[in-house]
């Protein structure tokens, strides 16, 4: 199924949030609020999206003891969000407590819960040097989706890059939730493994987080509906 393009709204404020949002008018987004924007705005800010008609990916990444997981996914569950996300590395039982949690506070239908297997920034080398983990990157990454899965959680966050091996690991209905998107013209910032909306669906993406590129686009609701039309016509080309 085609799923729409994510677009990720790393603003500090509110304010910046409503000027971004004037120039989609009454277009019914999907957004992803994350650490920079929630600290700031709080749960207030979720319920004005909401309230907009928008649907939301709140990005906090948990990570700590299963209990204080599973208190803490029992409330934003409540604020009737569509997507939330924990880190892999918590552990099975962390990522089982959190999807109970999740069920507990759910008002309707409980908000799907991804992991954050190995952050994009993270190399083999960090994690060999400094946590002390053996293996590559990519292992460490097979490994934690496995433990997702096993965890009944609903997918992963990772690179485009990683699709193809991730879905050799886990069951097809695993979703893959993937930022590091751009336009081949684009810079890429800080991100290192890019791919373009096209080469992301090639690669098996469900989902594609998009912030820069639209963020700081000229005119942001144009650049949003050029990669929508790249993403779906993709979709429709290799859906034939
Ligand atoms: O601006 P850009 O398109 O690079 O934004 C990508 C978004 O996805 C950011 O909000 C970033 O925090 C998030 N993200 C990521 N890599 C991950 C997980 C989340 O870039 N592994």
């Amino acid at each position: 199924m085609l799923q729409p393009v994510i677009i990720a709204l790393d603003f500090p404020s509110k304010e910046e949030v409503n000027t971004f949002l004037d120039s989609f008018r009454d277009e019914r987004l999907f957004v992803k609020v994350g650490m920079e924007l929630f600290y700031q705005e709080g749960p207030d800010l979720i319920r004005m999206l909401k309230e907009e008609g928008h649907a939301i990916f709140l990005d906090l990444k948990l990570h700590d003891i299963p209990t204080t997981v599973y208190k803490a996914m029992q409330g934003l569950s409540k604020l009737g969000v569509d997507l939330v996300n924990v880190h892999a590395m918590g552990g099975i039982d962390m990522m089982r407590r959190a999807v109970e949690g999740l069920e507990e506070g759910a008002i309707h239908q409980r908000p799907k819960c991804i992991a954050v297997t190995q952050l994009t920034s993270t190399t083999s080398v960090m994690i060999n040097d400094e946590l002390s983990i053996h293996g590559s990157v990519e292992e460490s990454v097979n490994q934690l989706a496995i433990n997702a899965e096993r965890a009944g959680l609903d997918g992963v966050v990772c690179s485009p890059l990683e699709v193809p091996q991730i879905r050799k690991h886990c069951r097809s209905s695993f979703l893959t939730v993937t930022p590091g998107i751009r336009f081949v013209k684009d810079d890429v910032n800080d991100q290192k493994r890019v791919t373009t909306p096209g080469e992301a669906h090639r690669l098996g993406s469900d989902f594609i987080v998009v912030g820069r590129s639209i963020t700081h686009a000229s005119d942001p609701f144009k650049t949003y509906q050029s990669i929508t039309e790249e993403w779906r016509s993709t979709y429709e080309r290799t859906s034939r």
